[in-house]
């Protein structure tokens, strides 16, 4: 197990990522990035919707961290889709992130509410976009998030260049076996968003016990069950205590059979996100 990933085009990504989603914008949200980048994160996750591109950008400059030194990934939000709509929404979180390129440029969602009828044919546009993007340097990768089997195949018909990421909500509740299986086929790297399931795995049984018995705290526990499937977790808090202790995973292992006891809690707090019902 490594502390870092190569995407399908060549470019490291560090291993863990911090996520930033739910983090107010303004002092919160520029703390708990601050704090990540001094406990050692050089991996930045967030997005358009979080409406904390200004305060992630602050804590980025304020670090005084070399740019190449970090890993920086936005997405782009359900209400712009389209070739030119794509790159002017791209220019936007530049210039709030008050960066001139990004790492990782990422479609949030496959089928957005406005474009539900036509999500394909708008997805395949937007795409086009996204690549431009990523050959003009811009960003150093393109992929998606929460795109589902089919989502995945659509898309997979008409782009020139495969996406190198897709970002999934995944935790030991919430699998997602079938879409993580056509990643890999397509060398996607899967990236686990809310690997703690919002929180709310932390006090399974069966995560207190391994816990307890190998010595780590239940989000290390389901952080290193992440990386051991091979997925890029992005822990989020803002709590300096809980930022610093959600890297500290790479002092133990799991078994493979504590890994099956883990992949046992499939389903139970049922956490599954389906992006054809959601309202957004
Ligand atoms: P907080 O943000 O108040 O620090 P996920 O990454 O799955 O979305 O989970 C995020 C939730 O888990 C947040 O509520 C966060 O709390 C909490 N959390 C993050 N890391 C830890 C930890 N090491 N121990 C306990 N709770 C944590």
């Amino acid at each position: 197990l490594t502390d870092s990933y190569t995407l399908n085009n060549g470019v490291k990504i560090p291993g863990i990522g911090f996520g930033t989603w739910q983090s107010a914008d303004g002092d919160e949200a520029y703390q708990a990035v601050l704090d990540a980048l001094k406990s050692g994160y050089r991996h930045i996750d967030t997005a358009a919707i979080y409406g904390n591109e200004s305060s992630v950008g602050r804590a980025i400059a304020d670090s005084k961290i070399d740019r190449q030194d970090l890993f920086v990934t936005s997405k782009l939000w359900n209400n712009v889709r389209g070739y030119d709509e794509t790159l002017a929404a791209l220019d936007e979180s530049l210039n709030k992130l008050g960066l001139e390129y990004l790492d990782l440029y990422l479609i949030h969602w496959p089928n957005p509410i406005d474009y539900r009828a036509n999500w394909a044919e708008m997805n395949a546009e937007t795409w086009r976009a996204m690549e431009e993007a990523y050959r003009s340097g811009k960003v150093r990768a393109i992929g998606i998030s929460n795109f589902q089997v089919q989502h995945l195949e659509a898309l997979l018909k008409t782009a020139e260049i495969k996406p190198m990421v897709n970002q999934l909500f995944i935790n030991p509740s919430d699998l997602e076996s079938s879409i993580v299986e056509l990643n890999q086929q397509h060398e996607i790297l899967t990236e686990a968003y809310s690997p703690l399931g919002t929180g709310r795995l932390l006090a399974t049984p069966a995560i207190l016990n391994l816990a307890d018995r190998l010595g780590k705290s239940p989000a290390q526990i389901a952080i290193r069950w992440s990386l051991q499937h091979g997925f890029l977790p992005l822990p989020k808090s803002t709590h300096r205590k809980y930022i610093e202790q959600n890297t500290q995973v790479f002092d133990f292992e799991l078994s493979n059979a504590d890994m099956s006891t883990l992949d046992a809690l499939n389903g139970t707090i049922g956490t599954h996100i389906d992006p054809d019902t959601t309202d957004f």
